[in-house]
């Protein structure tokens, strides 16, 4: 078997794996990268679209941000559509502030992958049957096959940023795992158009026959979703049904600007809510899906992973720089409080704007005055604008 070392062994090449990779190897640690499948797939997959301020901070201390900040478009807020009217959050002025910046994972994606090629940095597409090792020891290995081969890779710390069906999560042993998990009766049926958008800014509606949400990419392409049942087959939403069920859902008004054009993308994701404590066994660390994963409503999915990248990040640099090794323990513990924040911000906005076809009338009603209640008062805008422009990162000391 042929063995190779590195310091950091990163697993997937997703956002988490990705950006971590290259603020390492900027600071002159060493890492690698193994990915399952090729570079192709990785970029073909289309996710998310909001980057919160820290995220935007991150790609630019990554040296990764020249396309993001030509191209990313920097929104001041959002709208909420309720009751057919439309409810403005303004970030900016409910957050002193903030803003978020409109860029999609897959423009991420690709100037990671760029940056770490130009960088000169290793990794490994399509390498099989990744296996971590010695977990609890002072060296920990993986193994893996890798163009007919099966090799061995020495490191310090491995990073499990290998998503929500990785094999990092799943090699700790099961009785080490406590999982916190909701399942929700419903998914998002999203489509990807080069059309104008609808308007300026995201708008979230809630309608009784469910939620919609018209985001977009840039000035000529937009991304809609609707909510749909949760095992709906996608071969029943011609482009035609999608457009008139997302016009019978917004408010009139805005439903009379809706460019309507062909899909160039089609698909239906479920909505779950997901966290694994600890994050962390003996030197393997997860980060991103690998940990937790959010409903899409409050557009915290990506940003969660990148406040991961940035704990893990900023420890491994006081471990190996200033010999803080007692901060490998705390990584779970600082990146759990945040994470669970932002789970409570996703579940509320979920149960908030989404029909739950089993609730009872009194629930819905509920739901219905909660969310009024929020909108109609400055106390409410604050709290919701202050948690989707995203809540502060602890420092690392
Ligand atoms: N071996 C090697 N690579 C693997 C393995 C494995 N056993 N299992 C999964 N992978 C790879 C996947 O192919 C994928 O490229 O790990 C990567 C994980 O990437 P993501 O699923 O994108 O997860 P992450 O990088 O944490 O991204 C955070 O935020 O907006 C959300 O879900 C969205 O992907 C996004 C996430
Ligand atoms: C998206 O553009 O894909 C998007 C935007 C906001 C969300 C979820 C998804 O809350």
């Amino acid at each position: 078997m042929k063995t190779l070392k590195t310091q950091v062994a990163i697993i997937g090449a997703g956002p988490s794996g990705l950006l971590l990779g290259q603020l390492l190897h900027n600071a002159g640690i060493e890492t690698l990268i193994l990915e399952r499948q090729t570079p192709g797939y990785v970029q073909g997959r289309i996710r998310a679209g909001v980057l919160e301020q820290g995220m935007v901070d991150l790609l630019r201390q990554a040296g990764v941000s020249q396309r993001m900040d030509a191209e990313g478009l920097v929104h001041d807020g959002f709208e909420l559509a309720l009751n057919g009217q439309l409810k403005h959050i303004d970030l900016k002025a409910l957050t002193g502030g903030k803003t978020v910046m409109i860029y999609g994972q897959t423009e991420v994606t690709r100037d990671l992958m760029a940056a770490r090629k130009a960088a000169g940095a290793i990794t490994l597409y399509e390498a099989s049957n990744v296996q971590p090792h010695a977990l609890k020891s002072e060296q920990p290995w993986l193994t893996f096959d890798y163009e007919g081969e099966t090799f061995r890779l020495d490191c310090d710390y491995i990073a499990g940023c290998d998503g929500f069906h990785g094999v990092a999560r799943q090699t700790i042993p099961a009785d080490a795992l406590k999982i916190f998990e909701r399942v929700y009766p419903f998914g998002w049926l999203g489509i990807l158009a080069d059309t104008p958008p609808i308007h300026d800014e995201l708008v979230y509606a809630k309608h009784e026959r469910g939620f919609a949400l018209c985001s977009m990419r840039s000035a000529t392409r937009s991304r809609y979703y609707l909510q749909v049942p949760a095992e709906e087959p996608i071969e029943d939403w011609s482009d035609q049904r999608f457009w008139d069920e997302l016009k019978t859902r917004l408010p009139q008004d805005l439903a009379a600007q809706l460019v309507t054009g062909p899909s160039i993308e089609k698909s239906i994701a479920p909505l779950r809510s997901f966290v694994v404590e600890p994050m962390q066994y003996g030197r393997l660390f997860l980060l991103g899906d690998a940990a937790h994963i959010v409903p899409p409503t409050g557009a915290k999915g990506l940003n969660l992973a990148a406040s991961d990248v940035s704990t893990l990040f900023n420890i491994l640099l006081k471990v190996y720089r200033e010999g803080r090794v007692d901060l490998l323990e705390k990584y779970s513990a600082i990146c759990l409080r945040r994470i669970w924040k932002a789970e409570r911000f996703s579940w509320w906005m979920t149960s908030m704007l989404h029909h739950f076809p089993e609730a009872d009338g009194f629930s819905q009603r509920i739901a219905q005055s909660e969310l009024e209640y929020f909108v109609d008062s400055e106390a409410g805008r604050k709290t919701i604008a202050e948690n989707y422009v995203g809540l502060p990162c602890e420092a690392i000391e």
